[in-house]
């Protein structure tokens, strides 16, 4: 008996997570039928929420990914536009596929656009990365979990408070399986080869514009890291304007800031007149969006990380990197300093920011390992969706 899985995937911050799923599918396709006695039908389907190659095919090609059996082609567009066209094409997807089970990664508008289909069309939907919890219902990503998580069959958690969190919402213990951080697979499989690139090199391929960046600082691999993103950091310029001084007056002024832009932030900085100031500024690096292995590479010698990404918390706990955090709050409280991990909140008051930049310039890198972040949590996912049994 074949099973038939579908796959989805959206926006940048999935492709890490559907990477080393597929991988275990494809081992476990090669090694079995398996004691199951069952090899699985696997197609992946991308909504085209990013298109950029910068943003997407360039993930594919790293990380290996098979090119997307099906891409919806949604496109940029408000969150309802996004959504609703994905579940109307997802539907007649699901109804010429008529797959046993549809795996949905992470919190994009992907994951709760293809969640609500799947479970409206009777199909079963696993959820991998089940169970984070900001709290923060202005963050589009917090209602797409929450949809998401109510309607799974089967949640796979990153870390026992997840777990915890879903318990407290009443989930059934049945429905929760702990499996460990899936991105921390593709981590530990790259390691190797992102240590192999020069810095200088990625900062010189990058960079946007005809400016040359200081080398010769670089290469003593004293440099900040900066990503941000979020529409509460960049899409207001009472935010934005005070964020960019503080960066580009004094972090800048101390140390090479890199900043690989989202193409969301590039737009907001031009349309607020602050494109300007930033571009001048002689110690900040600014870079396209950079791949999987280039990121990896910076952030592995950073001495600190400026973020607003949920990604990049993970990954720094892991390496030890010091990393500031440009939110109020975190659906990832294991990445915290108080649970062991190298994160702080520092949200987008400047103030804040400075203390802890100045603290965690003096802060040692310290690399720590949540339980089950160890490099294997694919095959777990795959092995909880072929042990799934439905409830009595
Ligand atoms: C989305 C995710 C967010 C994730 C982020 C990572 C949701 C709700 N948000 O936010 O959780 O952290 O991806 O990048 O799903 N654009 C391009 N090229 C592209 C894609 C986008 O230029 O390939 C520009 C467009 O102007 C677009 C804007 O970026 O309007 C924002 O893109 P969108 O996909 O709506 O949201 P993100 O901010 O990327």
């Amino acid at each position: 008996m074949k099973m038939k899985i579908i796959s989805v995937v959206g926006a940048r911050p999935n492709f890490m997570k559907i990477a080393p799923f597929i991988r275990a599918i494809e081992r476990y396709n090669q090694t079995s039928s398996g004691s199951h006695g069952q090899n699985i039908n696997h197609i992946l389907v991308h909504t085209g929420q990013h298109y950029d190659i910068s943003m997407s095919q360039a993930f594919f090609r790293e990380l290996n990914i098979p090119d997307p059996n099906i891409n919806l082609e949604v496109g940029s567009g408000t969150h309802a536009e996004q959504v609703g066209k994905t579940m109307i094409t997802f539907e007649s997807v699901l109804r010429q596929e008529k797959p046993d089970w549809v795996v949905v990664v992470g919190d994009v508008n992907a994951t709760l656009a293809c969640s609500v289909t799947a479970k409206k069309e009777g199909v079963k939907v696993c959820h991998i990365e089940a169970g984070l919890r900001s709290g923060d219902m202005t963050m589009p990503e917090e209602i797409n979990r929450l949809v998401t998580d109510r309607l799974a069959d089967l949640l796979l958690t990153p870390d026992k408070i997840s777990s915890e969190n879903l318990r407290k919402e009443g989930v059934s213990e049945n429905k929760i399986v702990f499996v460990g951080n899936i991105m921390i697979d593709t981590l530990e499989a790259n390691r190797a080869k992102a240590a192999a690139l020069n810095i200088d090199a990625i900062c010189t391929d990058n960079i946007i514009g005809k400016r040359k960046h200081n080398s010769q600082i670089l290469k003593e691999n004293y440099y900040g890291l900066m990503t941000m993103h979020r529409p509460s950091n960049v899409d207001d310029p009472a935010v934005l304007g005070p964020l960019v001084d503080l960066f580009c007056k004094e972090v800048a002024n101390e140390m090479p800031l890199i900043w690989p832009i989202h193409p969301r932030s590039e737009k907001k900085l031009k349309e607020f007149g602050l494109w300007e100031t930033v571009s001048k500024t002689v110690n900040m690096i600014l870079l396209n969006p950079i791949g999987y292995h280039e990121m990896l590479r910076l952030n592995m010698d950073a001495s600190l990380l400026l973020t607003d990404s949920g990604g990049l918390q993970e990954e720094c706990t892991v390496l030890g990197t010091p990393c500031l955090t440009l939110r109020w709050n975190t659906d990832r409280p294991v990445t915290l300093r108080e649970h062991g991990g190298a994160s702080v909140l520092v949200g987008n008051d400047v103030e804040k920011i400075r203390t802890e930049y100045r603290k965690s310039l003096a802060s040692e890198r310290k690399p720590m390992r949540p339980e089950l972040w160890d490099g294997h949590t694919a095959e777990r996912c795959l092995r909880a969706i072929l042990d799934y049994r439905k409830p009595l």
